[in-house]
């Protein structure tokens, strides 16, 4: 079963029109790759990739842009394949933030035919970080905010998630002491 965060619909269903868009490359052995790969905490990149897919599939679909090119940049807009926590840039090279979109696209157009809409969502989705790599498209703009309000769930839920594991425990804890 294969689930964006916060969602409840199953993926991997092959009557939705989410999995019929990007079911090649749901297959693609470059792109399982990344699930070798940590991204936010406990989320691996392959699973960054699918949350910041999917929710650039259900925006772009809502404002009536090219949801097709949402839902396929947005699976490849971090496949850069590399442990980026590790990562050491080279001399002279910038730090990951800045040179993994264009990374990322060096190794999609190496592997798949992506189109100019695709390429500007994969390369400028750092906007503004990248503040050179300005947008072109208003599916660029989606993705800019996606990725953003991806990565922040990614952090954030997991945490929340611990806190209230850790509140239930001094619950059930608190509920087993002897009472007057
Ligand atoms: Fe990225
Ligand atoms: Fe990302």
């Amino acid at each position: 079963m294969l689930k964006a965060i916060g969602s409840k619909v199953d993926l991997s269903d092959s009557e939705l029109e989410y999995n019929h868009l990007v079911a090649d490359l749901l297959k693609n052995e470059t792109v399982l790759k990344m699930k070798e790969f940590p991204h936010h905490g406990d989320t691996t990149c392959f699973q960054h990739c699918l949350n910041v897919s999917y929710y650039n599939y259900k925006l772009c679909r809502f404002f009536s842009l090219n949801e097709r090119a949402g839902a396929r940049a947005g699976l490849l807009h971090d496949l850069f394949l590399y442990d980026w926590h590790t990562y050491k840039p080279k001399k002279g090279e910038r730090l990951h933030g800045f040179t993994h979109a264009s990374a990322a696209l060096k190794n999609v157009k190496e592997n798949f035919y992506v189109s100019d809409l695709e390429a500007d969502i994969i390369e400028k989705h750092m906007f503004p970080l990248n503040i050179t790599a300005l947008p072109k498209y208003r599916e660029t703009l989606v993705i800019v905010i996606v990725d953003k309000y991806c990565g922040l769930l990614e952090t954030v839920i997991p945490r929340m998630q611990k806190v209230g594991r850790g509140i239930k425990k001094i619950g059930m804890k608190i509920k087993r002491l002897p009472q007057e």
